[in-house]
């Protein structure tokens, strides 16, 4: 088989890349090691950037998400008791748009389904051959028999577990890496959201997330510890804690009910550099990974998906290789940048177990600066709603 673009994997980032490739008449094959309905099983953060958003649209599958999301223009930021907002729209003049990632990838599969996008699923043994070569081709094992494509470029798009990352060899790759010693435990219940904006609370007990899908869907977290199982938690432990956690305002008007997801997942910021080896290009998560405390896993996908979307129309179109030679660099400069807000946000509202009296003084000075700071909440607001490509 033959394509201009191999893509390995089919989630959000493969999926986008796909259908904005397609639109501009450039063929791709996304391979796909789980079934569209495993991927779909996945909850993730559904807080989107303006160029997320922007991109949707591009490919031409915004309905839903322009009907059906939220528009936020601020969040609440608690401290014990005490909490404050920041007004995205004051600050930076701009929102973000809350849809769910499930939603959004599930738009984005029967947009390439009614527009007969390839999309083989349930592969085994991915392999890039030849990326530092002007022949790629991609081998792949399904039903027991090995097949391939060949390419002019590949998109690794197989998220952090993923092959293309490795495939660039260990002497060229440096990878950077930071784990946090807590996890989140992330429950989704059918009730109403505690209140219309997120609220993000640091507490004596650990941090906590009031989040929502929609009217009548809550997500909610609490900063466990990375021992802890799901099954340790009952719903009744988790709606204490969490409630212990928020300021009393909040907790008395919470409605519980029961869970119908709950997990955990641990909390890494990470990045593989460079971008680029040759013919392969990595994009998402199988480039970088952020804890979820800013909201920016999604968000810096998005950033990886324009510059290589706009790079290989330009090669494709018009011949021009800078766009690709630049892909890394350009990409990088912003995902190092999405990793410092995540980072901080994550040190800003977590319990650490080293933390000494001195440390807790500072995160107190910090979260109480940026209450009574306008170019601190400039800071944040401009970050929250994404930098500009
Ligand atoms: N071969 C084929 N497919 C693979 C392979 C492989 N060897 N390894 C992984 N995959 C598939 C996974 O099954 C998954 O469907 O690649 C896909 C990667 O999807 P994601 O992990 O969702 O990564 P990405 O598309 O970059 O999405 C960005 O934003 O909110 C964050 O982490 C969150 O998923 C989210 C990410
Ligand atoms: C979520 O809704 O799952 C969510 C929202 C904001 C975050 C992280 C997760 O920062």
């Amino acid at each position: 088989m033959k394509t201009q673009v191999c893509i390995v994997g089919a989630g959000p980032s493969g999926l986008l890349l796909s259908q904005l490739l397609h639109n501009q008449g450039i063929d791709t094959v996304i391979l796909e090691r789980k079934t569209r309905a495993y991927v779909l099983t996945r909850i993730r953060a559904g807080v989107l950037e303006r160029g997320f958003v922007d991109l949707m649209r591009l490919a031409g599958v915004g309905k839903r998400m322009d009907d059906e999301g939220f528009i936020h223009d601020g969040t609440v930021i608690a401290n014990g008791q005490d909490h404050f907002r920041v007004s995205f729209k004051d600050r930076a003049n701009d929102h973000v748009v809350v849809y769910g990632q499930t939603e959004l990838t599930r738009d984005l599969y029967d947009e390439r389904e009614r527009t007969d996008g390839k999309i083989i699923y349930e592969v085994d043994g991915v392999v890039i051959h030849g990326a530092d070569s002007d022949a790629p081709y991609v081998t792949y094992v399904k039903d027991n028999t090995e097949h391939r494509i060949d390419c002019a470029y590949v998109a690794g798009c197989d998220g952090f577990h993923g092959v293309s990352r490795k495939t660039i060899p260990a002497t060229v790759r440096r990878e950077y890496e930071k784990l946090y010693p807590f996890g989140w435990l992330g429950v989704l219940s059918e009730t109403p959201p505690v209140h219309d904006e997120l609220v993000y609370s640091r507490s004596d007990r650990g941090f906590a997330l009031c989040s929502m899908r929609n009217e009548n869907l809550s997500r909610y977290y609490v900063q466990c510890s990375l021992s802890d199982a799901p099954d340790d938690w009952t719903d009744a432990a988790f709606w204490d804690e969490l409630k212990a956690r928020i300021p009393d305002e909040f907790a008395d008007k919470l409605v519980t009910g029961p869970s119908i997801e709950k997990s955990i997942a641990p909390l890494r910021s990470f990045v593989t550099e460079p971008m680029r080896w040759g013919r392969l290009f990595l994009c998402g998560d199988a480039a970088h990974i952020v804890p979820p405390t800013g909201a920016k896993g999604l968000n810096t996908a998005a950033s990886d998906i324009h510059y290589l979307y706009y790079a290989l129309v330009a090669k494709f179109k018009d011949g021009e290789d800078e766009g690709l030679e630049t892909y890394s660099e350009k990409a990088l400069a912003r995902i190092w940048k999405a990793e410092r807000f995540s980072w901080t946000t994550t040190m800003l509202l977590h319990n650490f177990p080293e933390q000494g009296a001195f440390d807790l003084r500072m995160q107190q000075a910090d979260i109480n600066f940026l209450k009574e700071n306008e170019a601190a909440q400039t800071v944040f607001a401009e970050n929250y709603v994404g930098l500009p490509f």
